[in-house]
This record gives structure tokens, C-alpha cells and sequence, in this order.
């Protein structure tokens, strides 16, 4: 089985939402998935009717047993929840994984964690996460990007948006049906790392980085002004 791992140090950046996006995606897509809860901090959430299984592995040697029993079970695919600042469990986490991801949030402060958790985790890859839909947010999101250091652009993903039926899937008891947004939501989020999977990171195409698809939106969102200021000309 292949192992994902939700990492990095900065917390309520979404990696325990994400987990169970994946997971929960993985799931409509016929794969078998368990989430991994790591984080020392939280009590496991309730295992409810949705399609994967929990595992606790909170305590280290439980992380390891149960990441290393996973890994050798054909056909089924592994979402380990990290906790913030653990970098030593981050790296011991990180060399048991297939793919690591550390989500990030739209701000100066998030980006300065993120960028010192890619020095630290060479194989990781930064996710913008929770990312906003609101055009002006989007376009003060692209300068955020940009100001990437070079060196570590490739790094980073295309972002997976804010969705605030997410917390949905965290709830007690978790809907019978959840919402058709959620469900293609999650679905396009496990495709997309399932690709990752696949291909290696350095296989990501360049139209499928961050700022790449940051672009291709801005220049949807300027179509969009530009069309709706000729339509308000043509009424005034
Ligand atoms: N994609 C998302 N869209 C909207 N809200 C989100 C998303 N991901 C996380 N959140 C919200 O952000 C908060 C922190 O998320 P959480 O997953 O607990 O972060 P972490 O596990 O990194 O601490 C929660 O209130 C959660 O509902
Ligand atoms: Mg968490």
C-alpha cells in the first residue's frame, strides 16, 4: 500500500480536514483507505458510515507498527493526520511515506512555516490550503505565490479550495448524504494526489503548480470583470 502523510508545523492549516478529504475520496473512488490519526492532541474522531477506517497510532510506537502493518497490505492506501510542531516526528513519519504534503493558508505567517518546512522535508510538497474563491482574495493570494523563493516554486501545488462542507466529514454523526460539492471536492482532491502517486512528484505538470493555475484563474476571474464592466456600460 502507498502512505500520504498530512505534515508540517504550523496547526489549523486544514491537514486533519484534508486527511479526511482524501480519505473520503479515496473511498468514492473505490479505493480502500484508512486515516491515520498522529496528533497527540485531539481525541479520534468518531469512525462513522464513511467509506475508510481510523487507525489510532498517537503514541510512537503505534505509529510505527500501524504505518508498517498498512504498508504491506495490498491494495489499500494510508492519510496519516500529522500534529504541529513535531519536526522529529514529522521526519520519522515523512521516511515511512510515498507522498508528503504540508498544507498552507493564505497568509505571510503560514508561508514563512511552510517554506522552513521544505528545507526540512526535501521529498515534501507545499499544498495551498483552504484556499479563497473570493476573486479579490484570489488575487491578493497570487502575490502570496509569487513571493515563493525561487528555489522552492516548484514545490508547491495547485491549491485545493475552501469548502466549508468539509467539516461535514468531522462531525459526530456524519450525514447520511453529503453535499454534491463535497463529494467532487473530495473526489478531484484524491485524483489529484493519486496522479502524484503515480508520476513522482517531479512528473507534475507545470500548468498544475500553484501559481500556474493561480494564473489560469486570474485571467478566467479578469474575463469575467472586463464582460460584466461592458455589460454595466451597455445598462448605464
Ligand atoms: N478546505 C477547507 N475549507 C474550509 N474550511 C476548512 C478547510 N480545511 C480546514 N478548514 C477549517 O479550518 C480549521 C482548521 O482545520 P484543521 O483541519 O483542524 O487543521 P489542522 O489539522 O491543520 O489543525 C477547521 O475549522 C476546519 O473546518
Ligand atoms: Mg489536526
Amino acid at each position: 500500500m502507498k502512505v500520504i502523510s498530512i505534515l508540517g508545523s504550523k496547526g489549523g492549516c486544514g491537514k486533519t480536514t484534508l486527511s479526511h478529504m482524501l480519505c473520503y475520496g479515496l473511498g468514492l473512488l473505490g479505493h480502500r483507505a484508512a486515516f491515520v490519526m498522529t496528533d497527540i492532541g485531539r481525541e479520534p474522531p468518531p469512525q462513522g458510515k464513511l467509506p475508510y477506517v481510523h487507525a489510532d497510532a498517537r503514541n510512537a510506537d503505534a505509529r510505527e507498527k500501524i504505518i508498517s502493518a498498512l504498508k504491506s497490505r495490498e491494495g489499500w492506501i494510508g492519510v496519516v493526520d500529522g500534529g504541529a510542531n513535531r519536526p522529529t516526528v514529522d521526519l520519522d513519519v515523512c521516511r515511512l511515506s510515498d507522498l508528503v504534503l504540508l498544507p498552507f493558508r493564505d497568509s505571510q505567517e503560514d508561508l514563512r512555516v511552510v517554506c522552513r518546512d521544505l528545507e526540512r522535508l526535501p521529498s515534501a510538497l507545499a499544498l495551498p490550503s483552504q484556499w479563497p474563491t473570493n476573486p479579490w482574495q484570489y488575487k491578493a493570494s497570487i502575490r502570496l505565490l509569487e513571493s515563493f523563493p525561487e528555489h522552492l516554486r516548484h514545490r508547491v501545488l495547485a491549491p485545493v479550495f475552501a469548502i466549508s462542507a468539509s467539516k461535514l466529514l468531522l462531525q459526530d454523526e456524519p450525514a447520511e448524504r453529503l453535499p454534491t460539492s463535497l463529494n467532487n471536492a473530495c473526489r478531484a482532491v484524491a485524483r489529484y494526489f493519486l496522479a502524484i502517486l503515480e508520476h513522482g512528484p517531479e512528473a507534475i505538470p507545470a500548468e498544475q503548480t500553484a501559481l500556474a493555475a493561480a494564473r489560469r484563474i486570474e485571467r478566467i476571474v479578469a474575463a469575467r470583470e472586463e464582460k460584466n464592466s461592458r455589460v454595466g456600460l451597455h445598462m448605464a
